[in-house]
């Protein structure tokens, strides 16, 4: 299937921590693909700033590299990449300090989009806000960009939010949350409010309740530091869990237009019930002799009480979901790495077939990564003869076979949310109040923890994360889907 592509404007972007490890790997290279695409036009500029010393050819340099290690070689053929390298400028910025910052704001071509990536550690955001504004480079067509950790808590979000407020207004502040780029994850919409088929089922009525499962194989990798002061619940639950459960949960906005998206959205947010101490289980990785190294010793933290896992369930309360749970779980160095939802429906109110045709419900699973596609499990007759057999199919499709030329990745979520920056389409970022609802809601449940002196359960590498989280829905006579690639 051929994709539609439509260029945009001319424009310039910049890059703070434009040699940081999220430029390399995500978003100079999905820059990159857009420009490959025919997307991102050759009179737009990209400059990288940062405090490394070095010059606009040295940079050109550097992102080749990057490219080259983080794009699909496909992409690299043609010349593109030169034509693309020539899009780029390099300017040493002191973030703190005055040096670079009037040779910045002549770079910056007059009359078109500017967008600012905030690609550095949050305690930075306001020194950048202050200096753009005062360096004159803020017009009525710049934006900024924000990545997460949004905040530690709601005091700092609420500060932070605050902070960039006195220089740029909310229509300007891109909030980003990678997973609402995810192909996959926007399609949630298209499942649901593009199709007449589950809206009339989608509520609890007829679901029994939904999981949300992130299953990561990684561990914490090289960010022992920031993660550990984190944990899963702040790292993962807090927004891409919180997303996702959004999605599924949300009233049908009037448009497919930002606010009317994320007014419905906050209003699921607001709609949760606090978490009950007995509904959380909260798990940390041990290692896995000869491979890994546990949690405890990654994070250089022997006595580390951060987890990895989290397992919880909570409640939309309100006309739509009263009385079906939702479960969520999400861990570190789990036994396959896999993002799923699924939509368990209840059983029939009446078998015709009597009780030995057994129980079954249809249930909706809606893989996000990897292997993107949709599972509708139906109930049909066993074939043969002999009394009448029931017997449960999957109606399955996998994106890729559905959609793409063989083999063709989904674009990654950057290209999609850096171009959506500069076409100036805030539907898939966060408002800063929905962020604030977020961490209002997670908060009493970290305060809760950390006031009980609770511990984390210790889980196998590579196994499903604690025992507990069975625990959790056993006790509810319900269990997980199991974890599988
Ligand atoms: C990040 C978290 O936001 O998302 C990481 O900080 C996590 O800890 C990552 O590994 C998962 O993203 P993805 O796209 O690999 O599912």
């Amino acid at each position: 299937m051929v994709s539609r592509v439509i260029p945009v404007e001319p424009f310039d972007l910049v890059i703070f921590g434009g040699t940081g490890d999220l430029a390399r790997r995500k978003i100079l290279p999905g820059l990159f693909k857009r420009y490959c695409a025919g997307q991102m036009p050759d009179t737009a500029q990209v400059i990288g700033a940062a405090r490394s010393p070095m010059d606009s050819d040295a940079y050109r340099a550097f992102v080749a590299e990057a490219i080259r290690e983080f794009s699909p070689s496909r992409f690299c053929e043609n010349g593109a990449l030169d034509g693309f390298l020539a899009c780029l400028e390099y300017v040493v910025v002191d973030a703190r300090g005055t040096d670079g910052w009037d040779e910045l704001a002549q770079r910056l071509g007059p009359d078109r989009v500017r967008a600012f990536y905030f690609s550095v550690g949050p305690g930075l955001f306001g020194d950048l806000a202050e200096r753009i504004h005062l360096h004159g480079m803020a017009t009525s067509e710049s934006r900024i960009v924000v990545e997460k950790p949004f905040g530690h808590d709601l005091e700092t979000a609420r500060a932070l939010n605050a902070t960039l407020a006195e220089h740029f207004h909310e229509g300007q502040i891109y909030r980003i949350d990678h997973y609402l780029g995810k192909e996959t994850v926007q399609n949630l919409m298209a499942i649901r409010f593009g199709n007449v088929l589950f809206e009339p089922l989608w509520n609890s009525q007829y679901v029994d309740h939904i999981q949300i499962t992130v299953a990561e194989t990684v561990g914490v990798g090289g960010r022992g530091e920031y993660y550990d002061r984190a944990g899963a619940m702040r790292d993962m639950v807090q927004n891409h869990l919180m997303q996702l459960l959004c999605l599924i949960a949300m009233e049908p906005p009037a448009k497919f237009d930002p606010d009317a998206v994320r007014d419905e959205k906050l209003k699921v947010i607001r709609a949760l019930d606090p978490v009950e101490p007995h509904h959380i289980v909260r798990g940390q990785y041990g290692a896995l002799d000869g491979e890994h190294p546990g949690y405890r010793e990654a994070v250089g933290n022997p006595r580390s009480t951060t987890e990895s896992y989290i397992a919880l369930k909570t409640h939309v309360s309100n006309w739509r979901w009263a009385g079906t749970p939702f479960y969520l779980r999400t861990g570190k160095r789990l036994k396959a790495r896999s993002s799923v939802i699924n939509v368990m429906f209840k059983d029939a109110p009446h078998s015709i077939f009597g009780p030995e045709a057994g129980r079954h419900a249809n249930l909706l699973s809606i893989r996000l990564q990897p292997n993107e596609g949709i599972t509708l499990k139906v109930t049909i007759k066993e074939p043969g003869p002999g009394g009448m057999r029931l017997v449960d199919v999957p109606l399955d499709m996998t994106f890729a076979d559905a959609l793409g030329p063989e083999g063709e990745e989904p674009p990654d979520a950057y290209e999609r949310l850096i171009m959506d920056v500069i076409r100036g389409n805030q539907t898939l970022f966060m408002r800063g109040d929905e962020v604030e609802a977020a961490w209002a809601w997670t908060d009493p449940i970290i305060g809760g923890w950390q006031a009980r002196g609770e511990v984390p359960k210790p889980y196998d590498s590579g196994s499903a994360g604690p025992d507990d989280a069975d625990l959790l829905m056993k006790r509810d006579g319900r269990a997980w889907r199991g974890i599988t690639p």
